[in-house]
């Protein structure tokens, strides 16, 4: 037992000097030979077919972030991180005009649960059905200053995820309007043709106009590309005139919310979707 406790403790130690991309890498806890298992298991990757079906997305489809910026599969580790951004993205009020998000999301204890038990429920379900990546800072310590969710394609169309129960204190129509089956037109718009889903893009305040949204979504819309399928999503007004204008989706279901005079008044967000682009070409696939 005493040996080890000291393997453990060598490893922690020596695990302390990595870089935050490698110390995030669990499985490097557990194994000394790390680059040597790495190396097969990638050659092993790109060798089977099996493998987009078990990671739900091809390896050989890089992200291509700005310089001084590392894109990573997110971890159990980044829930606290990615809920903080959460709120530099959606709450920032120096920048963004709309109350809707402190209304509907209010950046209190509850609504932290909720979205780390999302989270975490996000990555245990796997790759397969939820790939979330973040985006770290390599000049300030590996920080996490984006992150977007996306769901592959599922062999019948739509994917049913884990979900957990709104907080007692949000209001229960808004909440409803926004992650119930109601904001979800994607039977509606897609049928059960299998389809990549955008489910969030978060960037923090400060680094926003650095092109740190770009890299997540355009890996995603290359996915797509790939397999000929469709891409759909949700923009907020900030969010979907960008999507349209830098990655082809289009406008297809207006989504109201409940009015509240008293707050944000008046708010909507829109069903996205954008038509696969057949490859090498910039033709696009009609859906
Ligand atoms: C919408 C959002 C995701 C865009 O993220 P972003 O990282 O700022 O996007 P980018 O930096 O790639 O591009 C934004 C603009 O900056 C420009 N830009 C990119 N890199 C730049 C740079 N180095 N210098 C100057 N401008 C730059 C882009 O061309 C783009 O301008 P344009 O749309 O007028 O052409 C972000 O504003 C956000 O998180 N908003 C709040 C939450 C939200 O609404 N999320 C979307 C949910 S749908």
């Amino acid at each position: 037992m005493l040996a080890g406790i000291a393997r453990l403790t060598a490893l922690g130690l020596c695990r302390s000097f990595l870089p935050r991309g490698f110390q995030r890498q669990n499985s490097f806890i557990f194994t000394l030979s790390y680059p040597r298992r790495n190396l097969h298991l990638s050659k092993w990757r790109a060798a089977s077919e099996n493998a987009i079906k078990t990671l739900g997305y091809d390896i050989n489809i890089r992200h291509n972030p700005p310089q001084g910026f590392f894109i990573r599969e997110a971890t159990f580790v980044d829930i606290e991180e990615i809920t903080d951004l959460w709120f530099k993205s959606f709450n920032d009020r120096r920048y963004i005009s709309s109350k809707f998000f402190d209304v509907a999301m209010p950046e209190s204890q509850a609504t932290r649960d909720f979205l780390r038990d999302l989270l975490s429920m996000s990555i245990r379900v796997g790759p397969s059905k939820l790939v979330t990546h973040v985006v770290e800072d390599l000049s300030n310590d590996g920080k996490i200053v984006a992150c977007g969710q996306f769901s592959p394609p599922q062999p019948d169309g739509p994917v049913d995820l884990p979900f957990p129960q709104f907080p007692k204190e949000w209001d229960p129509e808004i909440a409803d309007a926004l992650w119930g089956k109601k904001s979800d037109s994607r039977a509606l718009l897609l049928g059960k043709q299998p389809h990549w889903w955008g489910i969030f893009v978060l960037v923090d305040t400060e680094y926003q106009r650095k092109g740190l949204a770009f890299p997540l979504m355009d890996w995603a819309c290359h996915q797509a590309d790939a397999t000929g399928t469709p891409m759909y999503g949700i923009g907020t007004p900030m969010g979907y005139p960008y999507w349209k204008k830098h990655f082809g989706f289009r406008e297809r279901k207006m989504l109201d919310f409940p009015v509240r005079p008293e707050t944000y008044g008046v708010y909507y967000m829109v069903s996205i979707v954008r038509p696969p682009r057949v490859a090498g070409t910039s033709s696009i696939v009609q859906v």
